[in-house]
């Protein structure tokens, strides 16, 4: 589908979509349709139970005295609480309203013009299939809308909006692909080449192979490697916006391309889930995108982990023991509790050969964080209320919720080893801090650090507004917002 924009008039065919206030009054354009049309659209709400309440809509088919195929009203709530969140999550329902249609065409008659580029943000975010295993699909299955109008006064400047809000969609999209991508196509290797497709974008890209992971010392992560044929692989992208000065901000992502559990393996039920555990590193790859793309003025370093943790004669045992590349040895009690090891080697590594200003780094670490706080929220947890609260306020902005849970010396007890310098897990209570305990003990330079466990909210099984059901992208507009609001000048 296309997004366009055009000046604010009423086409003459097609079908249109305008807005209603609650108490159903309608917008100027909507007035001006109605009138076009014979009082269609008031007689319409004459006759229905339609109030303008936001989630509401109304369609009149082939309304009177014009060429249109159909209007819809969609009712926008209370205009002073109808803001850039609302704007965005009307966008997606418009969309997914006009999808359904069988309409190819679509002009929207925005009446609120500071808002249009959120709209549009808003439809091309819900406009988003992963389609490319579906073969046997009928024309009638598959959406026929082609472009989708957005009539406003100030449509130059809304373009403009539009054009950078692009790119971070642009990067979402990538996440959401990576994350939808099965494992049997999507691992290490594969993972690699299609983040290989940012350096044209101006992403320099390093990839240290198993031999230069061995040679560093990264015993945790390659030990969850161990179990499968599929080689590791740690991926570095630098994008270099900034001044040549400032120390970078890093992002480190876990990409485990499949999680069996490996040899403490999961149950059958919901494993293919799994394919979606590389989701921190589909969300730090989709970041890079989107500052590449829309080139953002700051310097960031990205590091994914990619392994597969599979359970097969050459896998790491329970009770085996590895020493991470910062020297502090692990008792693997549990070789589900993979996605830890992985983060603690990115995490050493980043800090020894980049020393950034701070770091952030994102994981499907733990089931309990969605026993903690459902679907609503990623888990926060973080070294710094500084950073923290910069982190929860760009999650209100672009309505991704994070939620930060404590960390303490308490949590950190409960991963002591008999054998060595810790364990892997904490035990049942408070399983997401203790999974965050056990990260804070790589963070090694005393530098703001945050960690969003991201389990609850990489995937989603239900359509929403701006989100069709499937890999979300959650994080990336997150982040994005964060580095524009406080890291560029
Ligand atoms: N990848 C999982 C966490 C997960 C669970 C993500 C459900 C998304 C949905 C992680 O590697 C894992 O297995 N964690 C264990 C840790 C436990 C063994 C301490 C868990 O949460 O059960
Ligand atoms: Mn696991
Ligand atoms: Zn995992």
């Amino acid at each position: 589908m296309k997004i366009t924009f055009s000046d604010l008039a009423i086409p003459s065919g097609g079908a249109v979509i305008a807005f209603a206030t609650e108490g159903a009054d309608l917008m100027p354009s909507a007035v001006a349709l109605d009138e076009a049309t014979g009082g269609s659209i008031t007689r319409a709400i004459k006759a229905s139970t339609f109030k303008g309440k936001a989630g509401q809509s109304l369609q009149i088919l082939a309304p009177a005295n014009v060429e249109l195929s159909r209007v819809i009203v969609f009712g926008i709530g209370k205009e002073a609480e109808f803001d850039v969140i609302a704007a965005q999550k009307l966008g997606g329902s418009v969309t997914a309203r006009a999808l359904s249609t069988g309409e190819k065409e679509v002009s929207v008659l925005f009446d609120m013009e500071n808002l249009a580029s959120d709209f549009a943000t808003g439809a091309m975010l819900r406009d988003y299939r992963f389609d490319k295993y579906r073969t046997t699909e009928t024309k009638e299955d598959k959406p026929v809308l082609k472009s989708l109008d957005v009539a406003t006064r100030d449509h130059k400047e809304a373009k403009k909006q539009f054009d950078s809000a692009k790119k971070v969609v642009e990067g979402v999209f990538f996440t959401r692909d990576l994350v939808s991508e099965p494992a049997n196509v999507l691992y290490p290797e594969t993972f690699t080449k299609e983040v290989m497709a940012l350096e044209k974008l101006g992403v320099e890209i390093d990839v240290l192979d198993e031999k230069e992971m061995k040679k560093l010392g990264m015993g945790a992560l390659l030990g969850v490697a161990m179990g499968s044929a599929k080689k590791p692989a740690m991926v570095v992208m630098r994008w270099n916006g900034g001044k040549k000065k400032d120390a970078p901000i890093a992002f480190v992502g876990k990409g485990v391309t499949f999680d069996t559990g490996g040899i403490s393996i999961k149950p059958a039920a919901g494993m293919e889930d799994m394919k979606w555990d590389m989701g921190g590193a589909g969300v730090v790859s989709g970041l890079m995108k989107a500052l590449a793309g829309r080139k953002a003025k700051c310097n960031v370093v990205a590091v994914l982990g990619l392994v597969e943790n599979m359970p097969s004669s050459t896998a790491q045992r329970p009770g085996d023991v590895v020493t991470s590349m910062s020297g502090q040895t692990i008792e693997v009690i549990n070789t589900d509790a993979e996605g830890r090891l992985v983060l603690c080697d990115a995490l050493t590594y980043v800090q020894e050969k980049y020393d950034p200003r701070l770091i952030v780094d994102l994981a499907t670490l733990t089931g309990a964080v969605i026993i903690a706080l459902g679907h609503e929220n990623a888990g926060l947890f973080s070294n710094n209320d500084d950073l923290a609260a910069q982190i929860s306020t760009a999650g209100l902005a672009v309505d991704e919720g994070v939620w930060r849970l404590p960390l303490s010396p308490a949590y950190d007890k409960q991963l002591k080893s008999d054998i060595a310098d810790m364990k892997n897990v904490g035990g049942r209570p408070a399983g997401s801090i203790t999974a965050a305990q056990f990260l804070k003990r790589f963070i090694t330079k005393d530098r703001p650090w945050a960690h969003l466990d991201i389990a609850a909210m990489a995937w989603s099984t239900a359509d929403k507004e701006v989100v069709p059901k499937g890999g979300t992208g959650f994080g990336v507009r997150l982040l994005d917002r964060f580095v524009a609001d406080n890291y560029e000048n």
